[in-house]
Order: C-alpha cells, then sequence, then structure tokens
C-alpha cells in the first residue's frame, strides 16, 4: 500500500520547471546590474523579505531607464519570491536590471531565478478565503474603477506586484460574471511620469461625450508623484479604453485636474442628468470637493463639503455621491443622495471606516438632511466591523442597482495580517439602502447582493431578544457576537479568534478599554446574517440595518454556531 502511494505521489508532483540564475554584476556604491538572457524565460523571480529596506529595481534597455519600482529584496531571508515579468522587453538589445541599494553579499542574488514557471514558489497560504476576491499574489488595497458592462463586473484594484506590503501602486483588474467567481485579467494601468496609480474610478461613456468613443471605458486616476524633496504630489489623470475595459490608453492631455493641497486625490465620477454633465467628486484633505464637466477633460469646480460636519480625526478619501431609495416608514419610496466619505485614521472603532452623510444633491451642492445630526464628530458608519474601508459602488451596474464592494482590511494592521505572498481580500458586494428607525431618523443599510442568495455561503439566525451568538471550531478558537436589547447594541469580540498578535491594535477597538467592536441598532434586531470565509465574518443583522465586518485569523475555519441565551 505504501510504495503504490509513494508511486502515486511522484507521479502527481508538479514538473519543475527548469531555472537558471542570471548573471550578475556587482559595483560600487551598492549597485548591482543582472543581464537577463532571453532564452532562460519571461519572469525574473525576486526574492523577498517583508522586513528589509526598500531596494530600488530599474529596468534599463541601452541607456535608457523604462520603469523603476521598489522592492523589498531578501537580505539574510526569503519570505516569498515575486515576478519581475520581462515580456515587454526580453527581446530589446541590451536589456538590464539594474539593483541599488543592496549590498553585495546578500541573499537576494543566490537566490534570483528566472523561467516562464508563473507557479514559481507559489505558496498554498493557510488563509486564503474560498469565496472572497483576493489577488494571487502581491499586496491589494482599495477596489478601483468598478463597472458592469455586458453581463461582467470589473474590478480594478489598488496593487503592488512586487511585494505584500504597500507601495508601488499599479490597478489590477479581476472580473466576474456571478461577484463569486473572479478572474484575473492582467494589469490595467502602471505607473508613469506623473507618478504611482492611486485610486480613481471609471464611467461607460455611451454617449462618446469625450471623444474617446461611444461606449468608451474612461477612467480617471491619482497620479501621485513622489518629489526629490520628500512627499507627493497628487493630480487627476485619464485613461481610456476600447475593448470593453481590458486595455487602457493614458489621455495625452493628463493632467486634467491639479491643485494646490497635498492630499487631492480618489476621483469619483457620474453621469448627472440633472445637469446634463458629469458630477466628481474628489477628496481633499478633511473635505470633499464637488466639480463638474461636459468631457471629463475640463472641471469647473462646483462647491466643497464637509467642514464642521461628521468625523475629522483622519484623513477624507475615496468618495462616493449615489441616490438611493427609502425602503420603509412614511417616506418610503422617496430618494435621497448619500455622500460616503472614507477616513483614515478616525474610524469609531479604530483605523480605517467608512462614514456617511444623507441629504440632497442638485449637480452642484450637497446638503445634509440635519447638520444637528453631524455635528461636534458625531458620524454614521456604513459598517461598524474593523475591516471594511475604501468602499465604492460600480458604475453602470445593471437595474439601477449601486452595488459596492469594500477592502476587507484596515490601516492600523494591514500590512502585518498573518499571510504571505498575498495581502487582503475585498468584502462580498452589497446593495445600498436607506432605512427608517426606531426613532425616526434615516439611516443606510448594506444589504448582501442578490447573487449570493442560496449559495450556501451564509448561515440566517432568527433572533428573539438579547443573546450570544459563538462562532467556534475544534481548536476552541471563538469569536463572539452579542446582541443587547437593552442597550440596543451588536457587539464583535475577536480577542480568542486565533492569531491577534501580529499587531497590537487588532484586538483593540478606538475608544473603548475593552477591545469590544461595537454598532448601536436603530431598530430591535429580527434576524442575523452571517458570512464566514476561511478569515473573515460579515454579519448583516435585518438584511443589513446593520453590518459588522471583520477579519478573524483561526487555526481553522469556525464551523460551530452556537446561541446562547
Ligand atoms: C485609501 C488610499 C487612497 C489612495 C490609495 C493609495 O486607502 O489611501 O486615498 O488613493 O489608498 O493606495
Amino acid at each position: 500500500m505504501k510504495s503504490k502511494s509513494l508511486f502515486v505521489a511522484l507521479l502527481t508532483m508538479p514538473v519543475i520547471a527548469m531555472a537558471s540564475v542570471p548573471r550578475t554584476t556587482h559595483q560600487a556604491l551598492e549597485q548591482s546590474i543582472i543581464k537577463p538572457d532571453s532564452k532562460d524565460g519571461r519572469y525574473l523571480w525576486l526574492p523577498i523579505q517583508d522586513n528589509a529596506p526598500e531596494a530600488r529595481l530599474c529596468v534599463v534597455i541601452g541607456n535608457t531607464e523604462i520603469m523603476a519600482q521598489n522592492v523589498r529584496m531578501a537580505r539574510e531571508k526569503v519570505d516569498y519570491y515575486v515576478a519581475l515579468d520581462m515580456q515587454p522587453w526580453l527581446n530589446e538589445k541590451g536589456m538590464k536590471v539594474v539593483i541599488q541599494n543592496v549590498p553585495e553579499g546578500c541573499i537576494c542574488f543566490n537566490k534570483l531565478e528566472q523561467n516562464n514557471d508563473e507557479d514559481f514558489q507559489f505558496i498554498t497560504e493557510t488563509f486564503r478565503p474560498n469565496y472572497h476576491h483576493t489577488p494571487r499574489r502581491g499586496w491589494m488595497n482599495d477596489p478601483n474603477g468598478m463597472f458592469y458592462l455586458d453581463g461582467t463586473w470589473h474590478l480594478f484594484y489598488q496593487y503592488n506586484p512586487y511585494g505584500s506590503m504597500w507601495g508601488n501602486m499599479h490597478w489590477a483588474h479581476s472580473t466576474s460574471t456571478d461577484l463569486i467567481n473572479w478572474q484575473p485579467q492582467p494589469i490595467a494601468l502602471t505607473p508613469d511620469a506623473w507618478g504611482t496609480m492611486f485610486s480613481g474610478s471609471c464611467i461607460v461613456d455611451h454617449n462618446n461625450t469625450t471623444g474617446f468613443g461611444k461606449n468608451a471605458v474612461v477612467a480617471m486616476y491619482t497620479a501621485s508623484r513622489p518629489t526629490p524633496f520628500g512627499g507627493d504630489v497628487q493630480a487627476q489623470c485619464l485613461a481610456y479604453s476600447t475593448d470593453g475595459g481590458y486595455t487602457f490608453t493614458k489621455y495625452e492631455g493628463n493632467p486634467v485636474l491639479t491643485g494646490t493641497e497635498k492630499d487631492f486625490r480618489d476621483p469619483n465620477m457620474f453621469w448627472n442628468d440633472e445637469i446634463g454633465a458629469w458630477n466628481l467628486i474628489l477628496a481633499c484633505g478633511q473635505e470633499m470637493r464637488i466639480y463638474s464637466s461636459p468631457d471629463l477633460k475640463t472641471w469647473k469646480e462646483e462647491s466643497r463639503f464637509g467642514a464642521g460636519l461628521g468625523c475629522h480625526d483622519g484623513v477624507w478619501e475615496c468618495p462616493d455621491l449615489i441616490k438611493l431609495r427609502i425602503t420603509n416608514g412614511k417616506k418610503k419610496g422617496q430618494e435621497k443622495w448619500v455622500l460616503f466619505c472614507n477616513i483614515n485614521p478616525g474610524g469609531l472603532n479604530g483605523g480605517s471606516a467608512t462614514q456617511y452623510f444623507i441629504g440632497d444633491f442638485d449637480g452642484h451642492k450637497f446638503t445634509v438632511d440635519d447638520a444637528g445630526r453631524y455635528s461636534e464628530g458625531n458620524a454614521l458608519w456604513q459598517d461598524y466591523g474593523k475591516d471594511h474601508y475604501a468602499t465604492v459602488s460600480f458604475s453602470n451596474a445593471p437595474d439601477g442597482r449601486h452595488t459596492m464592494i469594500a477592502w476587507m482590511s484596515n490601516w492600523e494592521y494591514a500590512n502585518e495580517v498573518p499571510t504571505k505572498q498575498y495581502r487582503s481580500a475585498n468584502s462580498i458586494a452589497r446593495e445600498p439602502y436607506i432605512y427608517e428607525g426606531a426613532d425616526k431618523q434615516l439611516y443606510l443599510g448594506s444589504a448582501p447582493s442578490p447573487e449570493y442568495d442560496g449559495k450556501g455561503l451564509d448561515k440566517t439566525l432568527k433572533i428573539k431578544g438579547s443573546c450570544k451568538i459563538v462562532l467556534s471550531n475544534e481548536n476552541g478558537e471563538e469569536y463572539v457576537l452579542t446582541y443587547d436589547q437593552k442597550a440596543m447594541t451588536l457587539s464583535a469580540d475577536r480577542s480568542k479568534s486565533g492569531l491577534t498578535g501580529f499587531n497590537s491594535n487588532f484586538t483593540k477597538a478606538g475608544k473603548r478599554n475593552d477591545g469590544l467592536i461595537v454598532a448601536p441598532l436603530h431598530n430591535k434586531l429580527t434576524s442575523l446574517r452571517i458570512f464566514i470565509d476561511r478569515s473573515s465574518v460579515e454579519v448583516f443583522g435585518n438584511n443589513g440595518e446593520v453590518c459588522v465586518t471583520n477579519l478573524v485569523f483561526p487555526k481553522s475555519e469556525f464551523n460551530i454556531i452556537s446561541t446562547v441565551k
């Protein structure tokens, strides 16, 4: 029996592609030159050590620098590998890779490999989710430029192909027809003379207002350019796609919107029938700026929003502005505008979170319904968990939907979560709506998108009164939800949920000293819908009237749910 299984194991072992170590010449001043041989394959595999200082890696053809990235080249140990895909340049005469700021003798020079094997040294990660979107390798943060076209959901995202920590921002791309299974696509936007590719949005230009072509997909993003004197300069740029969003051409007139502020980013644009023009909402320090344009190329500032309203304990980022329907109460059926304002830090439970404002928008100015509700730092939050950030909606979604996706992490510890060759996942998609609470005030709800119905991904519990719900596994690890009907709160305790020690903020919750992640309730709780994946728990009370999204890193997935009175 034994020898047979050994035989089967040998037969099924992957064939390791022949690899080679490219030739390296070390110079003075910590500069090394590598000359890859095109015959050895398209990928130069770079050994990475997450806690090594950033080295500068450049591709030079002849005497011209083609690209340059910051890469944490391994000095003493290799945590994982990233690929430099040399395909575009491999056959150019005299292609060289130059590495600066890594002393000769560091381990990386012996560990470099070149081959055509895209699975080279691929790590099967313990905590990779089963049905949430993740990058195969590399770092991810904000969802960007999401749109829907001809049956396909397009998700772009902030991406570092050269490591599992933030840096070298690109726009990576994945597509899905069901919001569950995601197909990786080639990288959409790479850094250029204007800087690295920060967050932004996409629209489908049905009427060719831009002149880029009928139904062109147009992306607007922030290019963030480091200066030699420290700091970054941020400007808004355009790129367009005439093949449905798979490949983009950058607009030659970039940048299209510049400013003098340090934080001037994350453009979110949408067509507004009320003014027959495009609107743009942009995060600028601790306020939002609203612009209009006939063609996405020339922009007029219309108004500013935010002074003295909501939470200002951090930088305002990644805005969205959408019109939603009220689903209950006296105003049922009416519509209101909701301004989404991601803020970091300053979230109620610590770090980054999404606050929102309900009001009216006429294409020029956004006005909150009741300024008193947002005074003195009072804020309303879309999700009270710690791992729900940079939430924005898909444009051009079908049936008037405003489907949203969040980055399921928190800037407090995102760079340190215990995965290796990739970091971060997205939340499941959600459908925002407005509902009336018991106090007759309007609130934002976010229900799981209908694509998840009946797929067996979630558990729904009926709730009658105060209770504790314990999610656990056979290792005794647990995640505890407590519904307190008297206090009208739903709280989450992840202190015994598995690995927590990678960053002390993981078990802290803002200003509270008990570490409990607490959400206020605006109606009595009657049901809880819980989505558990390998390393996350997303809870939707009363179909999303209250949402709590948190990461967890247990030894094995939580597979036991028990309710305690
Ligand atoms: C939000 C954010 C954005 C910025 C991007 C950079 O998480 O800081 O404001 O565009 O990430 O990656």
